[in-house]
């Protein structure tokens, strides 16, 4: 079981043709809700690619938690080991979109929700792996550490986060932090990505990565450095992308060398980009083998 753990959002995206000038009342052309938050997505990936996945997050107390919760029950993943927040909202994002794709985006987040300290009750026997956003960090902190104790692979997410010491320990500890180009430019103060795989990897000689969106995926194991390229694709949606990388990755990671986990997880994200639609037309495995045929051999740098 590879069990997702972050925090969740549910999007709601209102489609108009142009933003207005000044504040006025506007006819819409469409109103979509989307699940969202990297840990949630990947385990939509990951039970796309024909993994077990579970989901476990915060929800709220509202119509929105049903929403998501029908969502993950609809998907088949279980998501029963969230902590429900009473008389909380669920986290939220409003967003405006233009005809040219033009985001206009208010999230929310309530204080009661994200105080919250009751942790859930987690699985650490050897058939467990886990995926955590940092965005949630006092779970991805318990996590990470209780993995490494009891060695099994925690792959985390670092993408949008706020520098501090618990982020720090996560990184140390988890065997997989896979960050993204802000994340990791975040985490090392700008320093060029190779110096900077190279810098973590001499305090604690173990594997890093970094996805960087149409660049590809640069990681460190053994000290050496490689590249796998990403294909060139019809871009179609790149939102989530990062998210379905690291869920492909934690599956592929589980029966595959690293390279070949890496270049599968980059043939999942790019296919994914090529198509519309979200967490309602992910890859699944057979589709990710075939085009893992355009995917170049990664090389080391
Ligand atoms: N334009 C693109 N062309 C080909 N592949 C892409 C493109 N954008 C994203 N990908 C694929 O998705 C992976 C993750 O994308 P990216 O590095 O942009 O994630 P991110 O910065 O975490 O963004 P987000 O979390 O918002 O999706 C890349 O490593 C690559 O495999
Ligand atoms: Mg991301």
């Amino acid at each position: 079981m590879i069990t997702c753990v972050g925090p969740i959002f549910l999007d709601r995206v209102i489609k108009i043709d142009r933003f207005p000038e000044k504040p006025i009342k506007l006819v819409a052309n469409g109103l979509e809700k989307r699940l969202g938050g990297p840990a949630p997505v990947a385990s939509f990936a990951i039970k796309s690619l024909g993994g077990e996945a579970e989901f476990v997050g915060r929800f709220g107390s509202d119509d929105t938690a049903d929403f998501l919760k029908s969502e993950f029950l609809e998907s088949g993943i279980p998501a029963e080991k969230s902590i429900i927040v009473e008389e909380a909202q669920t986290s939220q994002s409003h967003i405006f979109e233009d005809s040219l794709g033009e985001r206009m985006l208010a999230v929310f987040n309530e204080e009661k929700l994200i105080n919250e300290k009751t942790l859930p009750v987690f699985d650490f026997s050897s058939n467990q792996s886990y995926l955590v956003d940092t965005n949630w960090i006092e779970a991805a902190h318990f996590v990470a550490i209780q993995s490494n104790k009891h060695q099994i692979k925690c792959i985390v997410d670092l993408d949008n986060f706020s520098n501090n010491n618990l982020v720090d320990e996560v990184v140390n500890s988890a065997s997989h932090p896979v960050f993204s180009e802000i994340g990791l430019n975040r985490f090392t103060n700008n320093m060029p990505i190779i110096d900077a795989l190279r810098s973590l990897y001499k305090k604690t000689q173990k594997f890093y990565a970094v996805t960087l969106g149409s660049k590809g995926v640069y990681w460190i194991e053994n000290g050496d450095v490689f590249h796998c390229e990403s294909p060139k694709i019809d871009v179609k949606e790149t939102n989530g992308a990062g998210d379905v990388f690291h869920g492909a990755f934690a599956t592929f990671i589980e029966n595959n060398t690293t390279q070949e986990a890496i270049e599968l997880a980059t043939a999942c994200a790019s296919l994914k980009c090529t198509r519309t639609g979200g967490i309602k037309n992910l890859p699944n495995k057979k589709e990710v083998i075939e085009f893992s045929k355009q995917i170049k051999p990664s090389k080391q740098v």
